[in-house]
């Protein structure tokens, strides 16, 4: 099917009748703004702050309807808990690429899954590309918008503006800046970029005053995409798929989402690399198809343990073409791994028994890189029905004692990311914000849990007036935090 001429798009249309597709329908940026929203149930007293979120949101324009679901141009969110209750804006991220083609009515440079029949990112300076869409973060009071290959947008955390690509004051390119920074507790954040056309692993490391202290290249032999890592007090982690990159497909005109084959006999690698002066080691895991990371810490005798939300194979991968077209077939995807890292010896992996599938893992924010007890993500029940896409549980493990605490909301919800919300900069987080669709009214949601009760189910369900394209990842801002712009 062809995502230029109208071909894809109509396949699409045809299949708006299911409910699921309101979640990669396209919104126009009139209807993004909710203003002030019913809430049934009770918002939390303390709860002040902004939930923001980040998605693709754009996913056609004129005839062109992308073929990938990570493709669209990105709409940023937020959720504003105040006296008055919660209100709701969005915008999209005025990116080049976004206004450039918004002028022109029709896409003019490839994108991350959808190829113009040019040599993607080796014709084009890679921020044309850049649509911003995969996380939201705060860091040094400023508001950044994320993408996996290219810079970062800065945005005004206040009415969402876009500001325009983040200027770090380094002599050195900032860039790629992938969308899962790791702020730790003394304010720094930590961050790679992976470029395999260069082979080069960056990494960098941005101080609380948001001063680039550290931007290192290393040369990374088969380096494959990679989207996550994982910090600890000492170390860098990260997880290396058996997806081997080629940069001739790139060269023919693939997709840069198709340029990578899996290639199961290399197996697994782990890179685990010291903070301070970038000594290395390695360890060989089963071959494993890496989705999100949760979080790390090391012991005092330097053994890290890691989750991660891993899958024996990429083929759960493929449904983010085929949502794109209106179709869905379920293939099984991640589970909940554990990882046992020692100084010396070998790799330890487990897979917890009893826990179906998961995405989207993460922590209290003031658990990253440190010993945690707590592990949230959203879950797929068993008997969702296989022609039905998505999520329908929100599930809290306990690494320590492998209990779990879950809620299941049923076959009516498509249910996204959830993250801790801390009500202030001191102590853990006693909240749980995120987003769902109820595929019955076809509207997203909004939902509050209190952290502690992830079973009793939402506290707080806080109804948009209409459905919204999925979105990926989002943080909580609490009213405290430092911002800047105002
Ligand atoms: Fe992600």
């Amino acid at each position: 099917m062809n995502w230029t001429d109208g071909t894809l798009k109509a396949s699409f249309e045809a299949s708006r009748d299911k409910p699921w597709t309101d979640g990669f329908a396209t919104v126009h940026p009139d209807n993004l703004d909710s203003g002030p929203l019913h809430v049934e149930g009770e918002l939390p007293e303390e709860l002040r702050g902004t939930f923001f979120r980040n998605g693709p949101g754009r996913h056609e324009l004129g005839q062109a309807r992308y073929s990938h679901k990570w493709d669209g141009d990105g709409m940023v969110q937020a959720f504003r808990f105040t006296d008055e209750g919660v209100r709701h804006e969005g915008r999209f991220v005025r990116t080049a690429k976004y206004l450039r083609e918004s002028e022109a009515g029709h896409p003019l440079v490839s994108a991350f899954g959808s190829a113009l029949g040019d040599q993607g990112a080796l014709d084009t300076d890679i921020d044309e590309m850049n649509v911003a869409n995969i996380s939201v973060c705060l860091h040094g009071g400023e508001l950044l918008a994320l993408w996996e290959a290219g810079s970062a947008y800065q945005l005004d955390p206040y009415d969402l503006r876009t500001i325009g690509l983040k200027d770090w004051k380094s002599s050195e390119p900032i860039r790629p800046f992938s969308a899962h920074p790791k702020i730790e507790n003394d304010g720094g954040l930590w961050n790679f970029g992976a470029d395999p056309i260069a082979g080069e692993l960056s990494v960098f490391h941005i101080n609380q005053a948001g001063d680039v202290d550290v931007c290192r290249r290393l040369k990374i032999e088969q380096l494959p995409p990679i989207h996550d890592f994982a910090v600890t007090a000492r170390h860098l982690v990260f997880i290396l798929s058996p997806l081997v990159f080629s940069v001739d497909r790139l060269r023919d005109g693939v997709p840069f989402a198709r340029s990578s084959s899996w290639e199961p006999e290399h197996g697994t690698r782990a890179l685990v690399l010291s903070k301070e002066d970038f000594a290395h080691r390695w360890y060989r895991l089963p071959p494993l198809a890496l989705f999100h990371i949760g979080n790390a810490w090391e012991d005092e005798r330097g053994t890290i343990r890691l989750d991660f939300m891993g899958a024996d194979d990429p083929r759960s991968m493929m449904s983010a073409w085929s949502v794109m077209t209106g179709q869905y077939r379920h293939a099984r995807g991640s589970v909940l791994r554990l990882l046992t890292l020692p100084p010396a010896g070998d790799a330890l992996m487990t897979t917890p028994e009893g826990l179906g599938e998961g995405e989207f893992p993460v922590v209290d924010p003031l658990s990253i890189g440190r010993r945690y007890r707590h592990v949230l993500y959203v879950g797929r029940s068993a008997n969702r029905p296989a022609n039905l896409p998505g999520w329908d549980q929100l599930v809290a493990f306990d690494v320590e004692s492998g209990r779990t605490s879950e809620y299941n909301f049923g076959d009516r919800w498509f249910i996204e990311e959830h993250v801790f919300a801390r009500t202030s900069d001191a102590g853990p987080a006693a909240w749980i914000v995120g987003t769902g669709l109820d595929m019955a009214r076809r509207q997203t949601a909004l939902l509050v849990f209190s952290a502690s009760r992830v079973s009793a189910g939402p506290v707080a369900v806080a109804y948009l007036p209409r459905a919204l394209p999925f979105g990926l990842h989002g943080t909580f801002v609490p009213a405290s935090a430092r911002t800047s712009n105002r």
